[in-house]
């Protein structure tokens, strides 16, 4: 089993021509085109056509014996997505927020991955108060004002992770599990109630280029187990695109902050 993580990113700020989209969606199934077509907000409709696409390709770097087209998937009880065929072992997950797709395939094992904009216009401490465990929000409002956004999406990005990887979604209480942080850059994962004895999990986080926040959990314990992480970027088709992307990878901070996993 290896460590390596790869994460692929698409800046999807992008407008994408209709022409474009359709090469997008040529490697999809007959299910993923009708679950495109069912989207009625065209950037909904984008965003999962140009993460499958993200995906299939990304997976066949990883196999290149597979072509895009010819991985098959299928959904977890809680829709979490895996492959048909496990026998490569291979893991993903993937994420949108406004602006940013990206996908996580490793060979470790459970992978869960998230992003999210800062610049999302909420009110902060209420959402901290509604999804966060006291614990979580008490650290949050603890915190001076100008900290409180970053610390926020880090928690948020790494909490969307954690259930991700589990599979589970909402299933798991979002307030079961905390993330506190020993120094400002050491964080530790509580699990309160509801993890098998013995389960040990690892979890990132990094900022992606001005706006974005990501986070990665994946099974494993404290740092020799921390994985390798492989940047990888994409171009979807359009010359501006790939500019963007280097952009992105030039200004992701390497190496992930979080190790410790209770
Ligand atoms: C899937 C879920 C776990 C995350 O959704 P999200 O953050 O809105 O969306 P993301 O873009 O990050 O992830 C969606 C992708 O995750 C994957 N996914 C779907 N269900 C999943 C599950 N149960 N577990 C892991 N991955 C899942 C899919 O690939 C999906 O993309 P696709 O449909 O285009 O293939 C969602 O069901 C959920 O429960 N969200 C909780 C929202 C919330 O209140 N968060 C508070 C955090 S503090």
């Amino acid at each position: 089993m290896t460590n390596l993580v790869s994460i692929f990113l698409y800046d999807s700020n992008a407008a994408v021509s209709k022409a474009v989209l359709d090469e997008l969606a040529a490697p999809l199934s007959d299910d993923e085109r009708e679950r495109a077509a069912r989207f009625g907000h065209a950037g909904a409709r984008r965003d999962f056509v140009t993460g499958r696409f993200l995906l299939r390709h990304a997976l066949t770097r990883h196999c290149p014996t597979c072509l895009p087209k010819d991985w098959q998937f299928v959904i977890g009880p809680y829709g979490k997505p895996a492959l048909a065929d496990d026998s490569p072992a291979l893991q993903f997950n993937l994420s949108h927020t406004k602006g940013l797709l990206a996908c996580a395939i490793t060979e470790a094992g459970a992978v869960g991955i998230d992003v999210e904009t800062l610049e999302r216009k909420s009110d902060l401490e209420k959402l901290a108060r509604r999804f966060f465990s006291p614990l979580e929000s008490k650290a949050l409002l603890a915190l001076p004002v100008e900290q409180r956004r970053e610390r926020f999406f880090r928690i948020w990005t790494l909490k969307e992770a954690y259930i991700k990887a589990r599979g589970r979604g909402l299933g798991i209480p979002l307030g079961s599990f905390s993330y506190t942080f020993k120094a400002a850059d050491a964080l530790q994962l509580q699990v309160h109630e509801g993890e098998e004895p013995g389960a040990c999990w690892q979890a990132h986080s990094y900022r992606v280029g001005a706006v974005h926040r990501l986070g990665l959990v994946l099974p494993g314990s404290a740092p020799p187990r921390v994985p390798a992480l492989a940047l990888e970027s994409f171009w979807l088709g359009e010359p501006e695109h790939r500019a963007q992307l280097e952009w992105l990878g030039g200004t992701l901070e390497l190496p992930g902050s979080i190790v410790e996993v209770g």
